[in-house]
């Protein structure tokens, strides 16, 4: 678990006398306030920045999945506290993408590499999205207004989303693209969403028909 502060916006720091105070202090791997030390994996203050952010987190993650394992991204924190700036962040410039753009970016050139890589074998990678928002356990599917989307439980413990469009991907634009798409369509006004899960899967296989 990665703890993220975020700075103040400059309407906080206009709020009563023009001062704010920090009552956070974060080394690399806690956060203290008012005496209290709180434990993470990993801990950064508003200095760091969204490259960063991929580097520590999101990086890895898509390298787990590279290499066959399953990963997750979440985000977690009260209204304004900087999730969809640390997931999707702005596309106005380069060093303001979040991490799914840079994951995405990431994942595809990855995919480029490893392909090029075991040519001979014929390794091929094939990609496909999901998007779905989850609120007061009641799933509505962002990429199809006639998807019924069930959560569903295989006999071996794996769950799965039963019934979800899923939509092939080859390429980081065009995977950002349908989550822009998908992210105008929302069920819910922004304040009550709960959570909208943005899947990649990628299945690869040797010697593809
Ligand atoms: N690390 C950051 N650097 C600069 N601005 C940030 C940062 N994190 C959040 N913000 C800004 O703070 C505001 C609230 O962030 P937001 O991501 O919308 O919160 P949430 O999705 O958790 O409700 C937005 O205006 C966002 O641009
Ligand atoms: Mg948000």
């Amino acid at each position: 678990m990665l703890l993220r502060i975020r700075p103040p916006l400059e309407h906080e720091t206009a709020m009563g006398t023009g001062q704010y105070r920090k009552a956070l202090s974060v080394d690399n791997e806690s956060a203290e306030i008012e005496g209290k030390r709180f434990t993470f994996d990993d801990a950064v203050d508003e200095k760091c920045t969204q490259a960063e952010v991929f580097e520590r987190v999101g990086k890895p993650l898509t390298e787990c999945c590279i290499d066959g394992v399953n990963s997750t991204l979440f985000a977690y924190g009260q209204t304004g506290s900087g999730k969809t700036y640390t997931m999707v962040g702005k596309t106005d410039c380069e060093a303001n993408l979040g991490l799914v753009p840079r994951v995405f970016d990431h994942l595809f050139t990855r995919i480029t590499e490893k392909q090029d890589e075991h040519a001979e074998s014929g390794l091929t990678f094939k990609c496909k999205c999901a998007f779905l928002e989850i609120y007061n356990e009641t799933i509505t599917d962002l990429l199809s207004d006639s998807a019924d989307v069930k959560i569903r439980q295989k006999k071996s413990g794996e769950v799965f989303l039963d019934g979800a469009a899923e939509m092939p991907v080859s390429d980081a634009e065009q995977t950002f693209g349908i989550l822009q798409r998908g992210s105008k369509v929302h069920a819910l006004p922004s304040m009550l969403r709960g959570a909208a899960p943005f899947a990649c899967r990628s299945r690869c296989a040797e010697n593809f028909p």
